[in-house]
This record gives structure tokens, C-alpha cells and sequence, in this order.
């Protein structure tokens, strides 16, 4: 069944303590990366959890949310806008500051990139305490776009992450646990 073949895609993700900073365990998802058949289930299986017709665009945030977000792109054939880290993109930019699971950083788009009223699936590889996540549906938020799902390979939920997309209106929709 379905859960047990998750629980062989999760079996190939492994997890190192003590990185970037002692006391987190990271989930390293480029075992999983490294294989095609998983990889391509992981997407296959994220792209049956939603319609086409649910979204306009598609939103990655660099970078491990890149690759999920280009292959989930192909996969519904929707177009995707990319949240960099900062001083990346060559345009004018609107950025955020934010806090993650081990630190802080800054994500950038570009002004124009997003249409008022525009559906943005929001599309990353992990969720922990939805830092990332949250400045990303700001960000996008602040262009006008509806942000209603945020799409990962996996949840922490010790992290809280998917509590606080709810509490914001945002429905998190992830394959792993
Ligand atoms: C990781 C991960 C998510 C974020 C999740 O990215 O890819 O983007 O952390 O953490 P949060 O839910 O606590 O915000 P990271 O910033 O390490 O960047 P990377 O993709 O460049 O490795
Ligand atoms: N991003 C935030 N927390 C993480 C973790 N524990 N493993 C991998 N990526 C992360």
C-alpha cells in the first residue's frame, strides 16, 4: 500500500546530527535525490496530491525547493517563479527577512513576476518550523497572489511548521511525515 511504499522513499532520506549547528538532526534529501526511481514517485505521488486547475504558478524557494518545484512544474505544466536568496536575481526585487530552523536569511522575487490574483503553490523539499514557508507566502502575498498551499517532500511536525501555515491560511500538503 501507499504508506508502506512512503516509508521506502523516507528510508531513503538520511538524517546527520549535529548539522549546520549542534542539536539539529537535518534531514539530507540528496540520498533520495540520488535515486531516480524514488525521485521520480516522490514527484509523481506529490503531483497526484493536487489539481492543475488548483493553480496559476508554481513558487520554489532556493535551493533544495528549486529541484521539487521545476519537476512539479513539468509535471502539472505550470509556469514557476523563483524565490532566491538575497542579491541573486539580475531585476528589481521585493525581499524578506526571515528565521529558519537554524538561523536567519533573506528570500527575493521578481517585482512583476506575480500577477494580482494569481494561484501560488508554494513548493519546498522540508518543513520544520515554516519559517521559510511563511516569508515565502508573504512575499507573495505582498505581490497580490492567493497563497492557499504550500506543497514538501517532508514534515517535522515536532518543528510546528504545519500548525503555523494552517493558523495562516495555508494548507500544507506534504507526502513524508
Ligand atoms: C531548508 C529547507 C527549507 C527550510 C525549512 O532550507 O530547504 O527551505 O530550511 O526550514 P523552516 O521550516 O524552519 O523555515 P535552507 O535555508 O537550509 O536552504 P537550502 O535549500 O539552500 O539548503
Ligand atoms: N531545514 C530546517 N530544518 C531542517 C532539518 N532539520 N533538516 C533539513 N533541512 C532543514
Amino acid at each position: 500500500d501507499l504508506t508502506a511504499r512512503n516509508a521506502d522513499l523516507k528510508a531513503l532520506i538520511r538524517t546527520i546530527p549535529d548539522y549546520p549547528i549542534p542539536g539539529i538532526q537535518f534531514r539530507d534529501v540528496s540520498t533520495l535525490l540520488l535515486d531516480g526511481a524514488g525521485f521520480r514517485a516522490t514527484i509523481d505521488r506529490l503531483a497526484a496530491m493536487i489539481e492543475a486547475e488548483e493553480v496559476d504558478l508554481i513558487a520554489g524557494i532556493e535551493a533544495r525547493g528549486f529541484i521539487v518545484a521545476a519537476a512539479l512544474s513539468y509535471a502539472l505544466g505550470k509556469g514557476k517563479v523563483m524565490l532566491r536568496k538575497k542579491s541573486k536575481l539580475p531585476g528589481a526585487t521585493v525581499g524578506i527577512d526571515y528565521a529558519l530552523e537554524y538561523g536567519t536569511d533573506r528570500i527575493e522575487m521578481h517585482l512583476g513576476a506575480v500577477k494580482a490574483g494569481q494561484r501560488v503553490l508554494l513548493v519546498d523539499d522540508l518543513l520544520a518550523t515554516g519559517g521559510t514557508a511563511l516569508a515565502g507566502a508573504a512575499l507573495l502575498r505582498g505581490q497580490g497572489a492567493i497563497v492557499d498551499k504550500a506543497m514538501f517532500i517532508v514534515d517535522l511536525p515536532d518543528l510546528g511548521g504545519a500548525q503555523r501555515l494552517t493558523e495562516a491560511g495555508i494548507e500544507p500538503i506534504t507526502l513524508l511525515v
